[in-house]
């Protein structure tokens, strides 16, 4: 078996894991191990911008980005940490800028802003913009610019390496195992200190925005090595994403004017949030539409609602708002800005359903779209692995994967590219510190045994399942009942669903047995880990009886501190999932209820 040696190793070549690569790269050797080829990450698909309260073209503060992402965190968010996301915000834009990032600017060559949901001023409440953007290219080009930096930086990489496990040793990480995808060989990474930045997990449902490898894979291995996840109920549906497809359209449309309307012809969100209307957060969104679908307002009695950034539709409603450009005149759009603005909207409805933004409505529903919840870490990324937040030595998490919690109950659009670059930099730095302190913990001769057993159990020539009908049927189970609505019986149904699926998934068959580029065998592996968090989540879910952010149940409608202020601890043991639970970090924004 191929033995390598580097003092920190990442896990995932998104934006999280290039950042974190790039800044402990300046001080030990650092080696990315990525199941894609990097500049295929997630983070590419990131559409509408990266939050930062530069206040280019109108007042805004640090401040006013914390307590707005205090706030669309429904209070579940640690307020220490996000405090330190938004005060670190500002600075981590302009590094990118520094890089070469090829933001979209002002007249006045400065990065140009536009508003998101919850994003405001926090003395009118009006929509601020703080949205730093390329286009509606903003994470490609977070990608493009994070890859070039930690090639020139000399970070050593290994593309279409599958990590299935992490070593650990008294305790302290100590490595990874992983499937070299050519050859199907295990190749053991000795490491001072690992850093997990796999992304997300929205593969558990039918409808997602998702990438195909967001399989959840870190908190899968590390719930398999005895480390809890936190928050699992909490994972966001994005209210705009492709009928049936799921596809992102980004929040950004309505940012630039874009609006939802119902069968009747209706701006609904007036109804809803009545200050920041289309632009109040995800979560409140979403359900409004869900409403109005339930009260059989999707367009032509389906569940989808049109999106319409058409300028006739921008202009009249952005009127009736007294929307106005920085200077103070009359906020107008043209088909040329809104293709100047959102050129790949433009292209996904054109390429997948034929429509032309400019001149028509897209059709949209709610889209499984991000994990709030995730591996728990403190804000230097540190792995905390129990209720007292002690940390595990050498294991870190940043990017999707981890749950620190800046997101709480529900992210703010833009919070999570900014996550990553934010989160990644002290990961990395942490991560090289406690490597530059520490020596490799001598490995035994057997560290790829869990990983390689995993593995046989996988190939075992005597199955009859399908993996793709036991996916497909948690999907759907998870998108009925632990989606955007949730009721007790529907989630039991879901864990029971589960459970049945797990004891299915025992008894699998696949078609390749081989070893080369065996992509059979490698999603088989995924969706056990999809399953497992599929369990963890729904588990999680039913737990908690109340309403707060992304978790939304019918039965328990009210937001409940006096009982529910608390993150969920979710261990994966051999008789199921067992949960704890632990203290939100609450400084200066007491809770109160939320409007928008
Ligand atoms: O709508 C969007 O462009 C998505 C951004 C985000 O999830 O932050």
């Amino acid at each position: 078996m191929q033995k390598h040696q580097h003092e920190v190793i990442v896990v995932g070549a998104g934006g999280a894991g290039l950042t974190a690569a790039l800044y402990a790269s300046q001080h030990v050797s650092t080696a990315v191990i990525s199941k894609l080829y990097p500049t295929r990450s997630h983070t590419g698909t990131a559409q509408g911008g990266i939050g930062a309260a530069l206040g280019n073209t109108e007042e805004d503060h640090p401040e006013w980005h914390a307590y707005d992402t205090v706030k669309g965190s429904d209070y579940l968010g640690d307020q220490t940490a996000i405090e330190f996301m938004a005060q670190e915000a500002v600075q981590a834009v302009y590094e990118l800028e520094h890089m070469g990032l090829p933001f979209s600017r002002n007249p006045d060559g400065t990065i140009a802003q536009r508003p998101f949901g919850g994003h405001t001023n926090n003395e009118t409440g009006k929509p601020v913009r703080r949205a730093c953007y390329a286009a509606d290219r903003t994470g490609h080009m977070i990608l493009q610019t994070l890859y070039q930096q930690s090639i020139k930086n000399k970070v050593n990489f290994f593309d279409e390496f599958h990590v299935v496990d992490l070593l650990v040793e008294d305790g302290k990480a100590a490595g990874v195992v992983a499937i070299e995808l050519e050859t199907g060989e295990f190749h053991i990474f000795h490491a001072k200190a690992v850093i997990f930045a796999t992304g997300g997990h929205g593969r558990v449902w039918e409808i997602t925005s998702n990438a195909y490898a967001y399989t959840g894979d870190g908190v899968a291995i590390t719930l398999r090595r005895g480390i809890p996840a936190e928050d699992m109920e909490f994972f966001q549906f994005h209210p705009t994403g492709i009928y049936k497809m799921g596809i992102l359209i980004t929040e950004g449309v309505r940012g630039e004017g874009g609006v939802l309307i119902n069968d009747k012809g209706e701006r609904f969100m007036e109804e809803y949030a009545p200050t920041v209307k289309d632009l109040a957060s995800r979560d409140v969104v979403s359900r409004a539409m869900y409403l109005e679908m339930k009260a059989g307002r999707g367009i032509g009695g389906k569940r989808f609602l049109n999106l319409d950034v058409t300028p006739e539709v921008v202009n009249k409603y952005a009127a009736e708002d007294g929307r106005t450009n920085p200077d103070g005149s009359p906020y107008r759009m043209t088909g040329e800005d809104i293709f100047a603005k959102l050129p790949d909207i433009i292209d996904f409805c054109e390429t997948y359903i034929g429509v032309n933004p400019v001149t028509q409505p897209m059709p949209v529903q709610p889209t499984a779209h991000y994990a709030m919840g995730g591996i728990p870490t403190n804000m230097y990324g540190e792995v905390v692995i129990d209720k007292e937040n002690t940390v595990m030595p050498g294991l870190y998490a940043a990017g999707e994967v981890a749950c620190v919690s800046a997101h709480g109950a529900n992210r703010l659009g833009t919070n999570a590219l900014l996550d990553l670059v934010v989160f990644g930099k002290y990961s990395g730095l942490k991560a090289a510190e406690y490597s530059q302190g520490s020596s490799f913990i001598p490995l035994p001769a057997n560290a790829a045994d869990f990983a390689q057993e995993q593995f046989a159990q996988l190939h075992r020539e005597d199955g009859t399942e399908s993996v793709t009908d036991i996916a497909n049927e948690m999907k759907e189970v998870m998108f009925d009942h632990v989606g955007v609505f949730r009721v007790e019986e529907g989630m039991q149904e879901a864990v029971d669903k589960i459970r049945a699926l797990k004891e299915r998934f025992q008894h699998i068959s696949i078609d390749d047995h081989g070893k080369k580029f065996n992509t059979d065998v490698l999603n088989a592996w995924e969706v056990s880990n999809l399953l497992d968090l599929a369990e963890v989540t729904a588990v999680s879910a039913l737990e908690r009886k109340e309403s707060r952010g992304a978790h939304s149940r019918d039965d328990y409608t009210e937001r409940d501190d006096e009982n529910w202020l608390k993150h969920t601890l979710a261990w994966l043991d051999k008789d199921g999932v067992r949960l704890e639970y632990k203290p939100v970090d609450i400084t200066k924004y007491k809770p109160k209820a939320r409007s928008y």
